[in-house]
C-alpha cells in the first residue's frame, strides 16, 4: 500500500487535495489559529515538519525559520515553495516519508505535525523516526484528528465513511487512536489535550493536540 508511487500523490486527487488545503487555509486558521499559535510558540530556528501539505503551518513560524518539510506528495511542493516565500520561511523539502526521514539522529530540537499521522500508513514507525531525529529534550508538537469514543455515534459515522474518505483524501484514516499510540511510544513525556473541532467536516471533529518530549 505504501509504495513510493502512492506517496507521490495521485495525479488527479493529489492536485485536488493540494488545492483544497490551499483554499481551506483561511478557514483552518480561523478554527485553529489560537491553538496553533500557542502550541508553536518558542520554536527553534530549525523545525522539521512531517506532511506539510500546502503549508498551513508556515504562518505560525517566525520569519527566517529553516523549515525541513517532509512531504512525499509532489503535488504539494509548488504551493509549499510559494507559501514559504510569502512567509519568509527558508524551506527545504524532503520528498520522503516520515517513516524513513533522511535526517541525522539527535539533530533537531522540534518536529511539528498537523493532521498528518492520520495519513501516514505506519504511524508507529513515524513516531520512532521523530524520536530518533530529536535531540534529548527535543519536542514533537502535534494537532491530529482521532477516532471518537468507543460506542459513540460519531465513531460509527467515522467507520461508515472510512473507505471513500481514505480513497479521496489519499490515505487519510478517519478513526486512528493516535493518542494511545503516542502514550505507548518511547517519548519520556506526552501531554495530550482532547478537543472538538466544530466544523462541517464531521468525521474529523474529534481531535487531540499537545507535545511529547524525548
Ligand atoms: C491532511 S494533509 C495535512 C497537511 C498539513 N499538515 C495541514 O495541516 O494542512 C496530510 C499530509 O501528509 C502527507 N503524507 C502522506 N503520507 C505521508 C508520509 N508517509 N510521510 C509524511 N507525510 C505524508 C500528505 O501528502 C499530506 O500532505
Amino acid at each position: 500500500m505504501c509504495t513510493k508511487k502512492v506517496m507521490e500523490g495521485n495525479p488527479v486527487r493529489g492536485r485536488i487535495n493540494s488545492w483544497l488545503l490551499a483554499i481551506l487555509d483561511g478557514y483552518m486558521h480561523l478554527l485553529y489559529g489560537k491553538r496553533k499559535r500557542n502550541l508553536f510558540r518558542k520554536l527553534p530556528k530549525t523545525v522539521v515538519e512531517i506532511g506539510s501539505g500546502s503549508g498551513a503551518n508556515m504562518r505560525y513560524l517566525p520569519k527566517g525559520t529553516h523549515l525541513i518539510a517532509i512531504e512525499p506528495n509532489k503535488y504539494m511542493h509548488s504551493r509549499l515553495h510559494k507559501k514559504a516565500k510569502r512567509n519568509q520561511v527558508n524551506i527545504q523539502i524532503l520528498p520522503n516519508s516520515a517513516e524513513a526521514m533522511q535526517i541525522d539522529s539527535n539533530s533537531v530540537d522540534a518536529v511539528v505535525s498537523s493532521l498528518t499521522l492520520c495519513t501516514i500508513p505506519d504511524e508507529n514507525k513515524a513516531l520512532q523516526e521523530i524520536e530518533r531525529i530529536l535531540k534529548p529534550g527535543g519536542r514533537f508538537i502535534f494537532v491530529e484528528h482521532v477516532g471518537a469514543r468507543k460506542g459513540s455515534l460519531l465513531l460509527k459515522l467515522q467507520k461508515l465513511v472510512f473507505r471513500p474518505w481514505f480513497w479521496f483524501f489519499e490515505g487519510c484514516h478517519t478513526h486512528k487512536n493516535i493518542g494511545e499510540t503516542l502514550r505507548q511510544s518511547n517519548f519520556s513525556e506526552v501531554n495530550i489535550e482532547n478537543f472538538m473541532f466544530y466544523s462541517p467536516f464531521v468525521p474529523i471533529t474529534t481531535q487531540i493536540s499537545g507535545y511529547a518530549i524525548k
